[in-house]
């Protein structure tokens, strides 16, 4: 029986629309094989359709997206947008309505791609950051008074509930538990020695929830600064990192470089028991739209994760193997738009090659 899922795409701004075909265009070479189709309606949210329209996206089409097994982005960013409209009206709008409460960020060095860390192996880069996704400095509490006066004053709060933690928590465990890894370790990652209210809170319940819940999973706890470093002194110390929403932020852009770049960081925001959305970390990269330039290994890693959400982790795996075969085959000289050797269609074509 052939299984089918519905699935709303949403290429987006720039070269989103791009790297996106190519996502589709290698599950597509999977679907027979597996057995699995999926049914595509798409959505041209975006920049474009903010300048004519003036709307970023109606809670109908909000509404919508709940009917549908999983969302599949390509990039939100315009340059002639200003700067956070489309970011909060869009993307944001979108995980905080559809509760999307996890960012699970695969940090993973695959072969024959460049670490800027010297003497990493892939081996040395291979952990999985869990971002808390809905809360925090996020949830855009807060205000400014005597603005442009001379005693302006802005506040953005950090606001944390402890269901809210209590659940990315328990998500964290459970993927630390079910992770094929020999470490078993999560790292709480916060900034407990400064941040004393909310760090407290984080912390209590990281503990409290492994020692009932997760006695095999080894407790671990770095601050926030520290992480950074780490990541670039010894990444093979990490198993699963949790953190909270605007630390996660960052440290998962530092962990896209030392995996070899944005070309081939994706990421999932998660709704586990809703509606999840999936992404290529690299942005809508304006400059390089329409030139067949961009590398889509991003979405097309991207749209595995989504299949490995909906439940064809068969598919999900091969089409990971076809970009560790396509990587190995040599063929693609650099992880860089513009540097790849070949075309963005072109490297679509290859992972679809090694799929079939
Ligand atoms: C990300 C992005 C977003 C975020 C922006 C575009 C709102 O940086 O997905 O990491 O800050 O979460
Ligand atoms: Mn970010």
């Amino acid at each position: 029986m052939v299984k089918s899922y519905n699935i709303a795409v949403m290429g987006g701004d720039g070269t989103g629309p791009e790297v996106v075909a190519e996502g589709l265009k290698v599950i597509n070479a999977a679907e027979a094989k597996y057995a699995f189709k999926l049914n595509l309606t798409k959505f041209d949210f975006g920049g474009e359709r903010y300048m004519k329209t003036g709307e970023t996206i109606p809670d109908s089409a909000i509404e919508e997206f709940r009917k549908f097994d999983s969302i599949f982005l390509g990039a939100i960013g315009h340059p002639d947008v200003k700067p956070g409209i489309l970011e909060k009206g869009i993307l944001l709008n979108i995980r905080f309505k559809l509760d999307q409460y996890i960012n699970l960020r695969p940090v993973k060095l695959f072969p024959n791609v460049d670490t800027p860390l010297k003497d990493k192996k892939p081996e040395d880069i291979d952990f999985v950051v869990i971002r808390e996704n809905s809360g925090g400095i996020y949830t855009g509490m807060g205000g400014a008074t005597m603005v442009g006066t001379k005693d302006e004053v802005a506040t953005h709060v950090m606001a944390y509930t402890r269901p809210v933690v209590d659940r990315c928590l328990k998500f964290a465990y459970e993927f630390a538990k079910k992770r094929n890894s020999k470490k078993k370790m999560l790292t709480l990652v916060h900034k407990t020695n400064v941040l004393t209210y909310c760090g407290d809170l984080w912390m209590r319940a990281y503990t409290e929830m492994g020692n009932k819940y997760y006695p095999d999973i080894k407790q671990d706890y770095n601050h926030v600064d520290a992480t950074t470093m780490w990541f670039v002194k010894q990444p093979e110390y990490y198993d699963v990192i949790v953190t909270e929403n605007l630390f996660g932020d960052i440290i998962t852009d530092l962990a896209a470089m030392i995996q070899g770049g944005l070309g081939v960081a994706a990421g999932g925001n998660i709704n586990p028991e809703g509606v999840s959305m999936f992404e290529p970390m690299g942005g809508s990269a304006p400059k390089y739209t329409g030139k067949n330039v961009i590398n889509p290994i991003a979405a097309i890693m991207a749209g595995a994760m989504m299949l490995d959400y909906i439940g064809e982790e068969k598919a999900a795996k091969a089409i990971e193997k076809a970009v560790i075969d396509s990587l190995l085959s040599g063929k693609l000289k650099s992880m860089s738009a513009g540097r790849m050797g070949m075309g963005t269609r072109e490297v679509g074509d290859l992972v679809a090659s090694y799929v079939k």
